[in-house]
């Protein structure tokens, strides 16, 4: 590990603090002194611009600043409302989910300091059904913040008043898409809304809402408490401050790994996941779970730095940073069967090109994977694939071709009869 890896403790600080899940241990390390600091001497605006000025970016997928999506929100209309996202249905990421049970109090004081910021008294977790047993513990906690008056009326002596909410899902990947999580949050069918507008302006029940990833909201307490330069001695100039990167797939040590944005895939699969298991050679990485592209593990990959703007170089995107690693024993039309069959799985079927789409993707890719296959089969493959891109509500239906695009691009070799 290099020193720089070693110091990037931020978000999965139990690994360093024993027991700091605990609302007294968390507060003997500096817990809520961030929340007092922006509720007590910080206007909203002043929050926002500290933020802005991190350069922190959205952890949830898009990469998308988060101090200007906090200035996005339409002032002249109330109330407004944040939404957590806490849904982490990506096959491959399970980072919101080791914040959740063990540094919980960081990610809810983060939520909080975006709700004083947004000007919301009322901000809701949207958590996945599976996680039930995560909304318990947070019900706890959140009635624990309230009985230590850090949540609830007048906070610190303020008219700033706060409530949180936990909310859980039925376990739909699409509830995941910000516009489906408020459809369902309202109750409704979770469903992706046609955008614009966008939540800032139409949110949750019609208004102003903020929707932050958990891994997003659980950065911003150590942004207010040291400052947005503090903030930017990790990671590189547009991609600043350490990302989760939950490593799966054939490695020796798979599990989350908080490095500085910018570390190379080869620190992260080499020297800390201690490389591809049973002596085997590494084919391919897959950077943002099933809805990643394939990139061939060449040693130019291999030495290309994590964060926002060098992935894409690859003709990939970084994404949530689940990375999963694939051995020369897989087949590359076998794994996409596996990725496709995800997706037809979890498409809302709103949009005829995804639910058709990933119908006959599931159905090509099947004949393929049991060799009864011709080549036109896989030139029709492409085919559908391209008839779903750019055509789809949400992104839902671009994730579920990336595998398929990038993966008979380049590793034709695994597609032939
Ligand atoms: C199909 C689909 C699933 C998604 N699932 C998640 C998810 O599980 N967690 C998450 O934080 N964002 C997810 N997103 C992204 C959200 O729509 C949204 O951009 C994000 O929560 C914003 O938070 P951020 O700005 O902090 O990244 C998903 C998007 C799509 C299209
Ligand atoms: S792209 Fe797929 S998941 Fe998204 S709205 Fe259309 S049918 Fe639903």
């Amino acid at each position: 590990m290099t020193e720089n890896a070693a110091s990037a403790i931020r978000v999965l600080r139990h690994w360093e603090i024993q027991g700091i899940e605990q609302l007294e241990i968390y507060r003997q390390h500096g817990g809520f002194e961030a929340l007092e600091k922006a509720v007590t001497s910080l206007q909203p605006q002043q929050v926002v611009d500290i933020v802005k000025a991190s350069g922190l970016r959205g952890r949830g997928g898009a990469g998308f600043p988060t101090g200007i999506k906090w200035s996005f929100i339409d002032s002249k209309n109330w109330p407004h409302y944040v939404v957590a996202n806490a849904d982490e249905s990506e096959p491959g990421t399970f980072k919101d989910r080791e914040i959740l049970e063990y540094n919980p109090y960081q990610f809810l004081e983060g939520l909080a300091i975006c709700a004083f910021a947004v000007g919301a008294n009322a901000a809701y977790i949207y958590l996945r059904g599976e996680f039930w047993p995560i909304a318990a513990s947070l019900d706890h906690q959140i009635a624990e913040m309230e009985a230590a008056g850090l949540l609830g009326d007048k906070l610190f002596g303020t008219d700033y008043s706060l409530r949180l909410y936990t909310h859980l899902g039925a376990g739909a990947y699409i509830c995941g898409e910000e516009t489906a999580m408020l459809e369902s949050l309202e109750g409704k069918l979770g469903q992706p809304r046609l955008r614009p507008p966008f939540p800032p302006s139409f949110g949750l029940y019609g208004k102003p809402t903020i929707v932050n990833n958990v891994e997003t909201l659980a950065n911003v307490p150590l942004i207010i408490a040291n400052g947005a330069e503090w903030y930017r001695q990790l990671g590189t100039e547009k991609s600043p401050g350490t990302k989760i990167f939950s490593l799966s797939g054939c490695v020796e040590r798979p599990g989350n790994y908080e490095l500085p944005l910018g570390t190379t895939f080869r620190e992260l699969i080499f020297n800390l996941g201690g490389g591809i298991f049973n002596g085997k050679n590494i084919k391919a990485i897959m950077p943002a779970g099933a809805s990643s592209s394939l990139i061939v593990a060449t040693d130019e990959a291999l030495d290309t730095p994590m964060d926002y703007e060098s992935v894409p170089r690859l003709g990939a995107q970084l994404g949530s940073a689940s990375m999963i690693i694939i051995d020369d024993s897989i087949s590359i039309s076998w794994l996409i069967n596996k990725t496709v069959h995800f997706f037809r799985h979890e498409s809302c079927g709103k949009c005829t090109p995804c639910r058709e789409g990933t119908y006959w993707m599931s159905h090509l890719t099947e004949r393929i994977t049991q060799d009864h296959f011709s080549q036109e089969e896989v030139l029709l493959l492409k085919d559908v694939a391209g008839q779903i891109k750019g055509k789809c509500l949400c992104a839902l239906g671009e994730f579920s071709i990336e595998a398929v695009l990038s993966g008979i691009d380049r590793f034709p070799q695994d597609f032939t009869e």
